[in-house]
Order: C-alpha cells, then structure tokens, then sequence
C-alpha cells in the first residue's frame, strides 16, 4: 500500500523522513535566545564584526516578533527549526546572516535549545506541583479530624485520618518534586561551543554564552555534549513516577465516587454524564490521569529505546527525542492541573467515611494492644483472645463496642469495664500519635511542617 508512496519520488520521502519542523517548532524561542547569546559571545570575542552583529540580533528580534504574531510557515526543505530562523534571517539581512552559524553546529545548537526547553518544563512542572500541594494541604488541614477506614489490601485495617490520606499523597509529590529539582541541578550546563563534536578553532568564550542563558557553567566534553539527552530522560523517568503518583490519587477517587463506597462526590466540573444512563456521573478526568500514566511511561521507554546502543556522537535517531518529551509533558501538566482541581473541588462525605470505617472490625487491633498493656497479657495471647471476641461479634452480627462486658468476660476474665474507652474509631485514631501517624494532632503537624516548607503559613 505504501509501496505507491514512492511515485512521490525518493526526494519527497527524504524531505518528509527527515524533517523534524512539525514538531520542533516548539524550540523557537529557545532556538533564538540560544542565537542571540552565541552572536554576542561572537562580537564579543572578535569573531564578528559589532555592526554585523547588531544586524543579525536586530534581525532574530525581528523574527521573534513573526513568529509571535503569524507563527511559523512550516517548510519541510528547511528540516527543522534552526534552518527556519536562519533562513529567514538570510531572507531579512541578507549574507551576513551567515555569520551567525560561525563556531557551532546544529548539534550543539539543538542540544541547547532542548536543554533550555526542558529546563523550562521543569520549572513549570515543579510550579504546578506546588499548587497541587497547596490543595492537598488545604484538604488535609480541614480534614483533620475526619475519620475514614485506612486499608491495607483494600481490605479495612484501621481507621485513619482522611487528613492523613492526603498527606500522604503530598508526601510523594515531595519527592517527585526533589527529583525534578535534582534534574534541574545536573542539567544546567551549557553545551553551547561544542560544535559538531569536537569543539572549534575560533577562540570562543563558552562561560559567556553558559552564563547569558542561565547555565551554571559549559559542559566539560564536545563529544558528550552533543550526544547526551540524559537530562531529557531524568525528565521523562521523574515524569513517569510523578504521573504514577498521580494515577494512585486518581484511582482512589475512581473508587470513592463509586456507589458501594460514597466516599466523594467529584465536582462537575470534573465529571462527566453517560449519554443513555441519566444518573450517571462518570469520573473521566481521574481515568484520564490514570491512563495518561501509561503514554507519559510510554514516552520514557520511547526515549530509553532511542538512545539505547548509539555510538558517539550525534546521530540523526536523536531528533526523534523531542516528540516523546512534548507529549509526557502535555500530558503531565494536564493531569496535575486535574488533580489538583478534583483534590480542591472535592466534596468528601465524614458520614460515609465513619461509617465503613466502623465496619470490619477495624478496632480489633487497639483491642489487641488494650489487652497486652491494661490486662498485661502477652501479645501473642492477646491476638487470640481477639480473634475469639471478633468470632463473637460476627456471630451476633454486630461491632466489637456492642458486645456486653459479660460477653468479654465470658472469653477472658481479664477484661474489665475501660475496654470500651478504646473500641471507638476516634479512640482508635487519636491513640497513633507516634511521629507521623494518623493522629489528628499528628497529622496537623505535618500540615504545619508542610506549611513552612512551602513557604506560606497560613
Ligand atoms: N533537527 C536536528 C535534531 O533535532 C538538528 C540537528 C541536526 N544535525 C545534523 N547533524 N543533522 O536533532
């Protein structure tokens, strides 16, 4: 079928394999200010005339204004973005356009705009994972006290604090944040001057250009320089686990918003009704994240693949570096901004939440701990007598309070009447007050620290 593709002509198919300007547009700015700092650098070092300069930075500002206005007239002869700017810029100043593309390749041009792309994308990221923080701070905060089952195989264990929930879900975008920032940190060397792959003979100054773009300093080796998209991967793998914490936040709320657990109802603005089920109103936007978990991981292996085996130094399969990259971070802004809407719209219902969280037995576990420090019993006896009074209750279909002290008695003489101070769910909760857990006093510390790191007492 595609075999008729080559009537095209081998040249047309060339031009289309090899053209990377569908997608790489999006460097443009970037593609600029990395030309705006290497002709000053130039003119700087003497390597081009001033008043040639000024025409060429004249000209890139003017190119910024176009592309800004009418975006950008994709040609697929021009491959990519860096031959639109300079074309165009041949088109505006004419010849001494040319001396703009002296003491460097695409390679290290290219490696620049990405880095200063990604760089970008990582400071959005880490800006909107902020809010989301914010939100989830805010909800714990107000949900201190609010009491639902805590699960372990999704079967109730012990009750907990929903504040606490969320926290830990504030937790994880921590650290999600940590490793975008040390991303950040490792990738901020300029690979500018490295040239094709070997570096240049012209006496270029690269701590010039590294500190006009905001590097910290130039990259220590021209072959590794152009070959290396390690930081476009500690993008995607921080993504990938980012939007995996995500997909876990997004499927709780999947399975709170069902009927059988009316944990939540999801605001409106976030769901969506079926188009023959009049009652329904379907959690899409947390499916969504949770699915796009699966693309923006697809991206990362996208990328790993790509580069896997390549010898130094550049070579053409890097180009194909971008379209995944674009992606993961379409798909990661969308889905933070979803959570953090649902975590801060989200209706919770306390009533809902108690009440599974008195089923199950949850407080069989304070029971157990009761008995080893009121009745002294050892912890191993204390677990059976448990196991014989949980019989008990599910024999009378009832909770573990609404047995008689006689029913306690009749299993273990032991028991005596302060048994029933810890078979509450608030009992239970307020009694794990050890750091970091579910008390609600605990968990408004954590709401305090987290406050202070966020720089913003409330
Ligand atoms: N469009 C290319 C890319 O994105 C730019 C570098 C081209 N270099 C080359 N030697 N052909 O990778």
């Amino acid at each position: 079928m595609w075999g008729g593709r080559f009537a095209d002509g081998p040249s047309s198919i060339m031009r289309e394999i090899n053209a990377s300007i569908p997608f790489d547009k999006k460097l443009w700015r970037h593609d600029i200010r990395a030309s705006l700092a290497h002709v000053a650098m130039l003119a700087e070092q003497g390597i081009v005339e001033a008043e040639d300069a000024t025409q060429i930075i004249n000209g890139l500002n003017q190119i910024a204004q176009e592309y800004e206005a009418d975006g950008i007239a994709e040609n697929l002869d021009l491959e990519d973005i860096h031959m639109h700017v300079e074309a165009r810029l041949s088109e505006i100043i004419g010849p001494v356009a040319g001396r703009l593309h002296t003491a460097r390749s695409r390679n290290d041009q290219v490696a620049t705009d990405f880095r200063l792309w990604v760089r970008e994308a990582m400071d959005m990221v880490d800006d909107a994972l902020g809010s989301l923080q914010k939100a989830l701070v805010d909800r714990a905060e107000e949900h201190a006290d609010t009491i639902m089952p805590g699960f372990t195989h999704l079967q109730s264990a012990q009750p907990v604090s929903l504040g606490h929930h969320m926290m830990a879900y504030y937790e994880m975008i921590s650290r999600d944040r940590s490793r975008f920032s040390d991303a950040r940190k490792r990738m901020n060397e300029s690979p500018l001057g490295a040239a094709a792959l070997a570096g240049t003979g012209f006496p270029i100054n690269r701590e010039n250009t590294a500190s006009l773009l905001g590097f910290d300093e130039p990259t220590r080796n021209s072959l590794d320089s152009v070959s290396d998209r390690d930081f476009a991967l500690d993008y995607l793998m921080a993504a990938t686990q980012c939007s995996l914490h995500l997909s876990r936040l997004a499927e709780e709320f999947v399975i709170w918003a069902s009927q059988p657990f009316g944990f939540v109802k999801l605001p409106d603005s976030f769901s969506t009704g079926s188009s023959i089920m009049p009652q329904k109103r379907n959690p899409d936007a947390a499916e969504l994240v949770r699915g796009h978990c699966g693309r923006i991981a697809g991206a990362m292996n996208a990328l790993v693949i790509t580069m896997k085996g390549l010898p130094l130094a550049y070579s053409k399969d890097m180009q194909d570096d971008k379209p995944p990259v674009f992606e993961a971070h379409d798909l990661l802004g969308l889905s933070i901004a979803a959570m953090t809407g649902m975590v801060a719209e989200v209706e919770f219902s306390g009533s809902r939440m108690r009440a599974l969280a008195e089923t199950g037995f949850s407080t069989a576990t304070d029971f157990a701990d009761w008995l080893v420090r009121e009745a002294k019993l050892p912890f191993r006896e204390a677990h059976h007598v448990t196991g014989a009074v949980v019989s008990l209750a599910e024999e009378h279909g009832c909770g573990l309070a609404d047995l008689t002290l006689e029913q306690f008695q009749a299993i273990d003489g032991r028991i005596h009447a302060d048994v029933f101070n810890v078979l509450s769910v608030d009992a239970s909760v307020a009694s794990r007050s050890s750091y970091g857990g579910t008390a609600p006093d605990q968990v408004r510390a954590q709401v305090a620290r987290a406050r202070t790191a966020l720089g913003r007492e409330k």
